[in-house]
């Protein structure tokens, strides 16, 4: 693949990845007794570090329901127009409501994205999204506690890129995770659809 072929096709496979995943969250949710995977186990424990520098743990964010989302500050198309999509659907959720929901912007780069790369990248955003970082063990176990999915990609110019779960997820206020949020519509819609959730 050319380096203009893998910009297109990584970010749309990654974008079908999250379909599928979500598919599937879907179906185990409506299986009374899931042999695998139940949604309710989507989530956890984690011990990261914020964009601000300061150690943080699952428990900071308890007591008020978030999102999640997985991503990197080198990420061509993906995660800003997803960053993008959940600053407008907040944004819309302020509005409608008069609350603030925080997000949590995982990377699955730890080697290039550190807490200072986090936040200059999170901070063109919205300041509710929050950029959290660590090492590549406790950026893994994340990954897997959220049943996501995390693969580098190593690019012909010797560079990487990464391939990603692109799911949003909609977690409750004991961080356990209720369903993937849909941005890819209009920001009320979005809201409507989260504030139903929440
Ligand atoms: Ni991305």
């Amino acid at each position: 693949m050319t380096d203009r072929t893998r910009r297109l096709v990584l970010p749309l496979a990654a974008f079908l990845f999250g379909l599928v995943a979500l598919g599937i969250a879907a179906v185990l949710t409506l299986t009374p007794q899931g042999r695998e995977v139940a949604a309710s186990d989507v989530g956890g424990p984690f011990s990261l570090v914020a964009h601000d520098g300061r150690p943080v743990t699952h428990e900071d964010f308890l007591g008020e329901p978030h999102l999640v989302f997985f991503g990197f500050t080198h990420c061509p198309d993906v995660c800003p127009t997803k960053l993008f999509e959940i600053a407008e659907t907040l944004d819309a959720v302020k509005e409608r409501s008069g609350r603030d929901v925080k997000a949590l912007f995982v990377t699955v780069d730890p080697e290039r994205d550190t807490p200072e790369a986090m936040r200059s990248y999170v901070s063109s955003f919205d300041d509710r999204i929050v950029g959290l970082t660590g090492s590549p063990e406790a950026v893994d176990a994340v990954v897997s506690a959220y049943r996501a999915f995390a693969r580098k990609v190593p690019l012909d110019d010797g560079d990487y890129t990464m391939e990603h779960t692109a799911i949003v997820y909609i977690m409750d206020e004991e961080g356990r995770f209720v369903a993937g949020l849909n941005t890819a519509q209009a920001p009320e819609d979005a809201a409507s659809e989260l504030l139903s959730r929440i």
